[in-house]
């Protein structure tokens, strides 16, 4: 009798043990960060008004697509809105920009701070497009403060919208001579047919694309190179939005790590 009661108590301890791992594995890492903004966000800036995540990022139905970024939940800017870091004339300068866009454009709908981070095209719950769902307060800031308040003049941030490697790195030739040797050779990959692009980091240098490698993002814009496929630098190419690292890097920056991912120096 005793016997029994023991396996079953060490059989309730197994599955508690693993519905632990399983659930940490689901949703964890966004969760733990400032980018939880809902009840459940370990703040600085949370709002009463939902324990949803994703609802401040992301909508399942009626995103903007204005940009090729994921079902993006808010309003993105006229790319005009914004000053570029080429604006400053650094003579060094000899990448092209491409008009403010991409997946840097979803991370200043935030960071510009323009709007309010309650302001979502498709609210919690009801379906209804308003623009502050106004069922919540904000404990801390509705927009981000300080130096995470990136604004709409980008001529002080590093370049975005920024072509990889002094530009001319198209599929035909990823590792041209002609390409600026101040660089480390980006990876290509055509998936479901579009050209991705990626610098390997220290982490994963594998040849594959990883979360912890630094992402390029492919643009094609008429007025550079007569519109091929090349990789840019994004928001993104140096952040994970949902990783749980010290300021959403994609590595840690010991040893400046990410700027040496991509800079020869
Ligand atoms: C603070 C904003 C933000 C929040 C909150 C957020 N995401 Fe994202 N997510 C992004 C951005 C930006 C991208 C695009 C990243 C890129 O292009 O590399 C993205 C990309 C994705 C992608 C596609 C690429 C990938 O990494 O797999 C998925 C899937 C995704 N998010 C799911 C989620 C889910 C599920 C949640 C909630 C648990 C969530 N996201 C919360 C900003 C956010
Ligand atoms: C994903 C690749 C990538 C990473 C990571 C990266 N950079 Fe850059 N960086 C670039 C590109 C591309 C340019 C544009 C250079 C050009 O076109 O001349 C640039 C430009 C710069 C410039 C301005 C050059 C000029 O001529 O005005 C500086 C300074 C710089 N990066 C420093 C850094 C530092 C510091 C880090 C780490 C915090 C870093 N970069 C991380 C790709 C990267
Ligand atoms: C829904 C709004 C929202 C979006 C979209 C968003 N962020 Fe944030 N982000 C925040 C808030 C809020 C904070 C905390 C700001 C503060 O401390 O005042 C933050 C903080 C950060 C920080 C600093 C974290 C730290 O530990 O200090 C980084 C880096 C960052 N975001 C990068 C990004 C990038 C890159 C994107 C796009 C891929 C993005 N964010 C999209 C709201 C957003
Ligand atoms: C080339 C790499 C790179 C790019 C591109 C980049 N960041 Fe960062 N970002 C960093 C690094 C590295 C840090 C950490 C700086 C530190 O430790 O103070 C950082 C820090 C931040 C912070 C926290 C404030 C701070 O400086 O400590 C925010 C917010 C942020 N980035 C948002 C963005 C947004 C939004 C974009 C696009 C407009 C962007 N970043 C583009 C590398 C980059």
């Amino acid at each position: 009798m005793k016997k029994q009661m023991l396996r079953l108590k060490i059989g309730r301890l197994a599955i508690l043990t693993v519905s632990f791992f399983g659930a940490g594995n689901g949703y964890a890492a966004v969760a733990n960060t400032a980018h939880n903004l809902g009840t459940t966000g370990p703040g600085p800036n949370t709002y009463s008004g939902t324990a949803e995540i994703c609802v401040f990022c992301h909508t399942p139905h009626g995103g903007d697509n204005s940009a090729s970024v994921p079902l993006w939940n808010k309003t993105l800017a006229a790319p005009a809105s914004y000053t570029t870091y080429d604006s400053l004339g650094t003579t060094s300068l000899d990448g092209a920009t491409a008009p403010v866009g991409s997946v840097s454009i979803a991370c200043l709908s935030c960071h510009d701070g323009t709007q309010a981070m309650d302001t979502v095209l498709n609210q919690p719950g009801s379906g209804a497009v308003v623009a502050n769902y106004g069922e919540g307060v904000w404990t801390g800031n509705s927009i981000p403060q300080g130096i995470a308040l990136i604004g709409q003049d980008l001529s002080n941030d590093h370049p975005i919208g920024i072509q990889y490697g002094g530009g001319g790195i198209t599929e035909a030739s990823p590792l041209a001579t002609t390409n600026d040797t101040d660089f480390v050779a980006p990876n290509n990959a055509t998936i479901n047919g579009n050209t991705v692009w990626w610098v390997d980091t220290e982490v994963a240098p594998n040849g594959t694309r990883q979360k912890t490698d630094m992402q390029l993002y492919t643009r094609s814009v008429a007025a550079i190179d007569a519109g091929a496929n090349q990789p840019f630098v994004e928001c993104a190419s140096c952040h994970d939005p949902h990783s749980e690292n010290n300021t959403f890097l994609r590595v840690s920056n010991d040893g400046s790590a990410v700027c040496l991912a991509c800079h020869t120096k």
